[in-house]
């Protein structure tokens, strides 16, 4: 069957209507047809995007530098793609390392990337005393769409037409409803609410004892991803390195991302007992753990070997592509170090 088919089956079955979130987490993650669970080639210049750890080593050597510090050995990726990340830390430290992948294809791939050098897990550990890092898997998190209009607030869904797809509103109910009545925005504006990406977080909070989560990603704090500009959201599609915002082009061969509300997880983390450690946008956390001297490192005298490192720190802290956008926040449990990543800057990104 093709994905099509199984979204456009479940529609009819559910009276004629999904959530929007229900049609990203089917055309992401169903099990063998989902973007992500379906393939293994979405990274890298060949695929349809690009992440830090991707790029090269530069990411995960300087984020090494900040693992080092914390006393805690034990290392859990979550959504570990390619397994770029797992492999440089790999060699950066002595760290035991297990990974927790929802894709089988991408289980794989890591598999015959990485060998015994890691565990795989099927769950997450019931009691995790250690680091946890996520990066750029909250984006893939479904989210909810709302509508808010001068009617009311609308809850955005999918209905089919043939083998097509369209929008579908009906007035917003429940916890949905309650969180978007939260949230002032001159209507009419749409935009997306992350009730799955905040059950995410609380989960994962609840089964830390003791240690540190890193969630890195593109977003912003609530009161930027809400402004009153920011009308249209901020959902996002992926195919081949072009990007566009019509969800239903190509379900299950393209990825569906939604920038990642860093209020709305710090909040979620709160409430699940955890504190905030720290949060700052990408460029200062790197530099706070000295990329300056990772690149230092590197032989500038041979400009053959010095050009890719340095196009590497130019994407990763450029204002322009993903220093500023993209954010790193750390939340946890029973951490007395002070966290390196955020040692320095301007503290003025509230969330
Ligand atoms: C955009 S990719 C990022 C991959 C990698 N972290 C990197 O930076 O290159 C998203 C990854 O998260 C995985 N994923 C999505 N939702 C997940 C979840 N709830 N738990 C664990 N992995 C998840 C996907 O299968 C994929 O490996």
């Amino acid at each position: 069957m093709i994905l099509r088919e199984r979204i456009a089956a479940e529609i009819t079955a559910q009276g004629g209507w999904i959530s929007f979130a229900r049609y990203m987490e089917l055309a992401l993650h169903e099990p063998g047809l989902g973007y992500y669970a379906g393939n293994a080639r979405q990274f890298g210049a060949e695929g349809d995007f690009v992440t830090a750890p991707e790029l090269g080593s530069l990411f995960g050597r300087t984020l090494a530098r900040q693992l080092r510090e914390l006393p805690a050995k034990r290392i859990l990726e979550l959504g570990a793609g390619s397994g770029a990340l797992a492999e440089t830390l790999l060699k950066e430290g002595d760290f035991d390392y297990a990974i927790l992948e929802t894709s089988s294809a991408l289980r794989e791939r890591q598999r015959a990337q990485l060998g015994d050098k890691v565990r795989f897990l099927d769950r997450l550990p019931q009691r995790f005393d250690g680091v946890i890092l996520a990066n750029e898997v909250a984006d893939a998190i479904p989210v909810h769409l709302v509508a808010w209009r001068a009617a009311g607030i609308m809850e955005r869904g999918v209905a089919s037409k043939g083998s097509s797809f369209t929008w579908k509103d009906k007035a917003a109910t429940g916890g949905l409803q309650e969180e978007a009545n939260k949230i002032a925005v001159p209507a009419p504006y749409e935009s997306e609410i992350g009730l799955a990406a905040r059950a995410w977080m609380r989960t994962l909070c609840e089964h830390l004892e003791r240690g540190v989560i890193f969630v890195i990603d593109y977003g912003f704090p609530r009161h930027e991803y809400y402004h009153p500009q920011r009308a249209a959201g901020t959902l996002m599609c992926h195919y081949r390195h072009q990007s566009h915002a019509d969800p239903f082009l190509h379900p299950g061969e393209e990825d569906i991302s939604a920038h990642v509300d860093f209020s709305a997880l710090a909040e979620a983390a709160r409430s699940a007992g955890a504190e905030v450690l720290g949060y700052a946008t990408q460029a200062q956390f790197l530099v706070n753990c000295g990329i300056t001297d990772v690149l230092a490192e590197a032989n500038a005298e041979n400009a053959l070997h010095y050009a890719p490192i340095a196009a590497q720190a130019q994407t990763l802290l450029s204002p322009a592509e993903m220093g500023e956008l993209f954010k790193v926040l750390a939340v946890g449990r029973g951490v007395q170090t002070p966290l390196l990543g955020f040692s320095r800057g301007d503290k003025s990104h509230a969330l």
